[in-house]
């Protein structure tokens, strides 16, 4: 059953199911609900407090499932409205609560609006949903501006139709953006957070809420066209406007009238956590993924600094702080781990191309991460697999690549299909009981990875998980509340939680003593002589 403790958000460990990849109970090798519904019994013995699953709207997949043609109906690859409702009701009663994904920006382009809109001249009701303008150039056959796809090539596509003009897509031209500045928008949105509400869903994380509003005029980028640079700077045409927070203000108030009041989590890449904090603040979005911590290097000093802005920042809004390590949109944290660290952030896997790593190190590294996540204050994200110590799968056949983003960019970026391999299960070989085929290829080494082969065994990673979230859930020290650093060596971290409970963290290249009067709770890797070594953490009864 569900606790009845209405701030459970500020403490919760939420586990992302990338539907597509998470279980196949149909048999087609494709994920789904009856998929979810099965290993229900797993999540709740792994010992997460909800679910957020990736979108599972009917959609033509031009983005895997973020080009949604029906918010408020379920993709049948995936299931039905009476599948979605059963998982809602049966998570609900192995004590999980479940949040869905909202795809605010844009719709797919077969979306019944988007057609409506090609299906009208300029200047229509219909096209005023979205982002349609006249070309550039005497013949109108340059785009409306300069600015860019984060999947690759011009953010307009002229359509194909008599009136010659583009629309803005933000990402593939399969996901046109809606205009934010239409009411009918903004009531329509409501509306699908009500449908969904109201089927008992607890919350909704929210997808590019840094991307709703479009500065007035939609300006060239000039100066900010660099992809590198185009998040961070000032004042950006299309990221991070001001104007997006009155329309999380009214999102709140919908989500405040239902008993208990439902939840969001924000996905905001900004250019800091002072930034991030806005979204957070009481009258809007509850949580905000802690993208900063995902991006940070495994080095101490980095970590540090990442910890101590997110939490000084969150504070000064009242709103707990939530911790991340990896996603469906970046490469798998093992892999990046097993990367030589230094302060240019890895991110996806075109960061890894070509650069050695070793993945037991990686996978050490991430063991010793999760301890450190799951200590620090406010909530946390277990990645589907992140469990299991899986790595990025790094070589995929080329013609198997499904994200929009290989194409997009001429075959130059393998996209972000490596962190979403279908998750092995059992047996010695694939699917490994994901289903009866595997839409993806699972690696030959993932035998030694299933939750068969890791329950129960000492060491393990799923163990690790498993007792570190036990711990977490019945120690009083840990979820929303304060930290404490205490005086550590270069290159190791040590922090307090109140009451009783210490966090030490090795990143140096020596073995480590425990503080004194410490006795060891749980650690990422066995102690040696009762010292700590490199690349591992440890959980300790501290007095206060
Ligand atoms: C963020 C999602 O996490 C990502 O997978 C998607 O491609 C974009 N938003 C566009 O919806």
């Amino acid at each position: 059953m569900l606790s009845d403790d209405p701030s459970w958000w500020r403490s919760a460990v939420i586990y992302q199911v990338y539907i597509r990849s998470f279980a196949d109970g149909s048999g087609d090798g494709i994920g789904d609900i009856a998929g979810i519904r099965s290993r229900l019994p797993y999540l709740a013995g792994l010992g997460v407090d909800a679910l957020w699953i990736n979108p599972w709207y009917p959609s033509p997949m031009a983005d895997g499932g973020y080009d949604v043609s029906d918010y408020r109906a379920v993709e049948p690859v995936f299931g039905s409205l009476d599948d979605a409702t059963a998982l809602i009701r049966e998570a609900h009663e192995h004590g999980l609560r479940v949040l869905l994904d909202l795809v605010p920006n844009h719709t797919s382009d077969q979306h019944a609006w988007f057609q409506a809109a090609l299906a009208t001249p300029p200047g229509s009701p219909e096209r005023a949903r979205y982002l349609f303008r006249d070309g550039r150039g005497p013949a109108g056959d340059e785009p409306p501006n300069d600015w860019r796809s984060v999947f690759g090539g011009a953010a307009w596509t002229r359509e194909p139709g008599p009136s010659g003009q583009w629309f803005l897509h933000l990402f593939a031209p399969e996901q046109p953006d809606l205009d934010w500045t239409n009411p009918e928008v903004r009531a329509d949105v409501e509306q699908t957070l009500r449908f969904w509400f109201d089927r008992d869903v607890d919350g909704f994380r929210i997808d590019v809420a840094h991307g709703l509003i479009k500065a007035e005029g939609l300006p060239d980028l000039g100066d900010a066209a660099d992809p590198t640079t185009s998040r961070r700077a000032k004042d950006h045409p299309h990221w991070d406007r001001d104007a997006v927070h009155e329309v999380y203000q009214s999102w709140r108030t919908v989500a405040d009238s239902y008993d208990p009041p439902r939840v969001f989590v924000a996905e905001a890449w900004v250019t800091n956590p002072e930034r991030l904090a806005a979204y957070v603040r009481p009258d809007e979005l509850h949580t905000a993924f802690n993208f900063d911590f995902l991006r940070a290097p495994w080095l101490a000093p980095a970590l540090r600094r990442t910890i101590d802005a997110t939490l000084r920042d969150h504070a000064v809004v009242g709103a707990p702080a939530t911790w991340v390590l990896s996603n469906h949109d970046v490469a798998r944290h093992v892999s990046r781990y097993a990367r030589p660290q230094s302060d240019r952030p890895l991110h996806s896997l075109q960061d890894l191309v070509g650069v050695p790593g070793d993945l037991d190190l990686g996978r050490r590294r991430a063991a010793a991460a999760a301890l450190l996540m799951l200590a620090l204050p406010g909530g946390a994200y277990v990645y589907q697999g992140e469990e299991l110590g899986l790595e990025e799968v790094e070589d995929l056949p080329d013609e198997v690549l499904a994200d929009p983003t290989w194409e997009r960019s001429e075959h130059t970026d393998r996209g972000r299909d490596g962190c979403r391999v279908p998750l092995p299960w059992a047996g010695d070989a694939p699917p490994y009981g994901f289903g009866t085929s595997a839409w993806l290829p699972q690696p030959a080494g993932w035998a030694a990875r299933t939750p068969q082969a890791q329950a129960g065994v000492e060491g393990s990673f799923l163990e690790l998980y498993r007792s570190a979230l036990t711990l977490r859930r019945d120690h009083p020290a840990l979820g929303d509340g304060a930290l404490q650093w205490l005086p550590s060596v270069e290159q190791v971290l040590l922090f307090r939680r109140s009451p009783g409970f210490g966090c030490l963290v090795n990143l140096s290249d020596v073995p480590v003593a425990l503080p004194s009067g410490a006795r060891l709770l749980l650690s990422s890797a066995p102690l040696v002589d009762g010292l700590l070594l490199s690349d591992a953490a440890a959980w300790l009864e501290l007095a206060d």
